[in-house]
């Protein structure tokens, strides 16, 4: 059933309004959906509709009871998880993307998503101060970009070793040793698993009390060895010597596969150069856009510094596909068919500029060290060194640290998540959006503080 013009744009003006009242009201709710908006979700749970019914009742509906079940991620106090609040010229881009709806498989089933992508491949390594032959697949999060950089690496490893994976599998292949860190996060994990190099055969190497990988335990590197390194603790933010693994692993043809989810970002900035020494001679990095360079979900990004393995591990051929002499998106990706996320991701560099992302991430750094001493000084513990956007929270007993958290979620005014750090249970804090203010640290500061209150006395 298509929908005559008229009703499109009517459509689209009832989205405007929703959402023009959305933004306006996001100081007065919770960050979190109260109990009466949770339990209002319930009224989704219907049998499937037989008969047709209005667009713009569906919509009226999403808006009146879907949109208050929404976390207010938007806003300046979710500091829950590694989630960014998207910028509004990122989101307004993707409307624009998303009536546009364009497919980025071949160049020819959108020239302008496909010129995008090439652009963005191009600025990603020029901001990141990557070697400029850096090849850029766009895929749907870091999950993903790990197990594309995985794959480039594991089958270039073995191709070395005169075996072609696209061809005979991994029946009989040369077994592929695997390093990880202690404190690799459960996606590499899941990557490694998915891509048949399971936690067996995986050597963990020790971490300090950072969370960064100690190179030097590492133990002498056989040939072709798959190491995941990493940039941004997703507990503490600290960042693994890469350099040091790279010179470490690249003496013996291995490579180095960098999971820089939400920390790949630093390499940006001058300042943190201490912290991301060297990570430009990695072979292959994943990081998300949705998260420190607030684009909307979901964008996340492989990057390899071998273009040709990289589209090697996702060779694919069909009589119907139809090639260009232009870069062709589905050469960089697991999957073919795939939104434009490219446009916002363009949306987003076009108007920040290289200056405009150091901003941004220089202000998130320095709220979550104003949130980290306004703690401390108000006799809260915190955990970790911090070097990034993370900050590691808690009281003087793991107790009292739990029923604090549940208060400040039950209360409402900011949102933070749980997680433990060397067996001692904390308050995780990622400030990761660009709508985070001062104001909105001290509101959160001041919540803490009340959280703490109730959680004392109801021991
Ligand atoms: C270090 C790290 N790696 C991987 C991931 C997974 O990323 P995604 O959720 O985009 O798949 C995360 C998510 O927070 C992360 O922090």
């Amino acid at each position: 059933m298509s929908e005559p013009p008229d009703d499109q744009i009517e459509l689209l003006r009832d989205a405007l309004r929703y959402a023009e009242h959305y933004l306006g009201t996001l100081d007065q709710r919770n960050v979190y959906p109260n109990s009466e908006a949770l339990d209002a979700l319930d009224e989704f749970d219907e049998p499937l509709p037989i008969e047709p019914s209005q667009p713009s009742d569906t919509l009226a509906m999403l808006h009146r009871v879907g949109g208050p079940g929404t976390v207010a991620q938007v806003g300046g106090r979710y500091f829950g998880f590694v989630n960014g609040g998207a910028l509004p010229v990122g989101t307004a881009a993707r409307v624009l993307a998303d009536v546009w709806d364009q497919n980025t498989a071949h160049f020819v089933m959108s020239p302008l998503a496909a010129r995008l992508e090439a652009v963005c491949e191009r600025w990603m390594a020029q901001l990141l101060r990557f070697p400029q032959e850096t090849a850029a697949g766009f895929v749907t999060g870091t999950t993903l970009a790990n197990v594309s950089g995985l794959a480039a690496g594991r089958n270039e490893i073995l191709r070395r070793k005169g075996w072609d994976v696209s061809e005979s599998g991994l029946y009989g292949a040369p077994p592929i040793p695997v390093i990880v860190g202690q404190g690799a996060h459960a996606a590499v994990r899941k990557s490694l698993a998915l891509l048949g190099m399971g936690d067996t055969h995986t050597q963990v190497i020790p971490v300090d009390d950072q969370g960064r990988m100690i190179a030097s335990k590492i133990p002498k590197i056989e040939e072709g060895t798959l190491v995941v390194a990493q940039a941004g603790n997703v507990n503490s933010g600290a960042f693994d010597p890469v350099g040091e693994i790279c010179d470490r692993v690249h003496a013996n043809s291995g490579w180095v596969h960098v999971d820089g989810a939400f920390g790949l970002w630093a390499a940006a900035l001058p300042s943190l150069e201490e912290y991301v020494k060297g990570i430009d001679r990695a072979d292959s990095w994943a990081v998300d856009a949705h998260k420190t360079l607030n684009v909307p979900y979901d964008c996340g990004i492989v990057l390899c510094r071998d273009r040709a393995a990289l589209e090697r591990a996702f060779r694919a051929s069909a009589e119907y596909f139809q090639w260009s002499n232009e870069r062709e998106p589905m050469r960089y990706t697991p999957s073919m068919s795939k939104r434009a996320r490219s446009i916002e991701l363009w949306a987003v560099l076009k108007t920040l500029g290289r200056e405009g992302v150091v901003t941004l991430i220089e202000q998130l750094c320095s709220h979550a060290q104003n949130f980290a001493s306004q703690l401390h000084e108000r006799g809260f513990a915190i955990h970790n060194d911090i070097v990034f956007n993370q900050v590691l929270v808690s009281c003087d007993t793991d107790k009292e640290t739990q029923r604090t958290l549940a208060a400040i979620q039950d209360m409402g005014d900011c949102w933070c998540g749980a997680s433990t750090w060397h067996g001692r249970s904390v308050i995780r804090v990622s400030v990761c959006s660009w709508a985070t203010t001062s104001e909105d640290i001290d509101r959160s500061v001041q919540s803490f503080c009340a959280a703490r209150k109730i959680a004392r006395t109801s021991n």
